[in-house]
């Protein structure tokens, strides 16, 4: 990691973290670690310096950590532009009130499912992903939101998918495999990888970690140039066994503030002669 003063940093994430929306499990939302998010937050930074950057999902908010880093002067590099785009309106919602308050005005939000055709197809430079990792389906799942960041850059450039590692377990071995094999025929090779690098507040298994998978585009290899339809067998297990995607969108039902207590979380039992 580059010299950053770590006791900013790791506040700076504090507010970060503050305001995400509470994760959905149902839909694979399962968020990184504090301090793995400073240390993500950090690569990504240094790697997207200067470029467009799109996320392809981000419960995480590594986007919104990154804009945040930078503009604060934690960081002294990041990306130009980024925008997340994430079917969960919650969490949209959240990344362009956290961009309005702090004024971050590299950092926006676009409601979109991945299974429909890609609204700005090589608008970017570079993709980031953590997708539903893809444990009952071979990876097909990962191959999905990888294929919708690969357009996101045009079929160049370079992006990150962040997924499971694991030296006891055999699938995320045939996922990391599966993966490169179809991002080789795309035009894209795996740059690096960063081995068992986060944590997650996965209850299941505490200890699964992901890896930071880096592929960049071969010049003037095949063009990703259309938006791809999505066979419908990948969807079957596609949030785990026989849970394939039902939904377009999550709305989101009222404004939160992510980081106080709900209303509805607890009642008040009063002190006597207290109104
Ligand atoms: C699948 S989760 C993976 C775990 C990751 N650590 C996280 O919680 O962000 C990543 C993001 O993808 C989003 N997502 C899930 N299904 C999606 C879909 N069909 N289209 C677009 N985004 C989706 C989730 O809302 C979440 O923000």
């Amino acid at each position: 990691m580059a010299e950053v003063d770590l006791r900013t940093a790791v506040n700076a994430i504090s507010d970060v973290i503050q305001n995400r929306p509470r994760p959905l499990r149902i839909y694979d939302q399962i968020y990184m670690k504090a301090g793995d998010m400073v240390m993500q937050s950090e690569l990504i930074a240094r790697w997207t310096n200067g470029k467009r950057v799109a996320f392809i999902g981000d419960g995480d908010a590594i986007s919104v950590s990154i804009a945040y880093l930078h503009n604060r002067g934690i960081l002294d590099y990041g990306p130009t532009k980024i925008v997340v785009f994430d079917f969960d309106e919650r969490i949209c919602n959240a990344v362009k009130r956290f961009a309005d308050k702090e004024r971050l005005e590299q950092l926006d939000a676009e409601l979109y499912n991945c299974l429909d055709p890609f609204p700005q197809c090589g608008k970017f430079d570079f993709f980031y992903t953590n997708p539903p990792w893809g444990a009952s389906n071979g990876g097909d799942s990962v191959k999905v939101f990888l294929g919708r960041g690969m357009e996101a850059t045009g079929g160049s450039g370079e992006g990150v998918v962040v997924i499971a590692d694991d030296d006891d377990l055999v699938w995320p071995k045939v996922v990391l495999k599966n993966v490169q094999e179809y991002a080789l025929a795309q035009g894209f090779y795996v740059q690096k990888m960063m081995s068992q690098l986060h944590e997650y507040h996965l209850d299941d298994a505490p200890n699964l970690r992901s890896c930071n998978l880096a592929f960049r585009a071969v010049p003037d290899s095949p063009r990703v140039l259309a938006s791809n339809a999505i066979a419908p067998e990948v969807l079957e297990n596609f949030y785990g066994r026989d849970n394939p995607p039902r939904v377009r969108y999550v709305r989101e039902k009222k404004r939160l503030e992510y980081g106080i207590a709900d209303e509805d979380e607890y009642s008040l039992e009063l002190l006597d002669g207290a109104s």
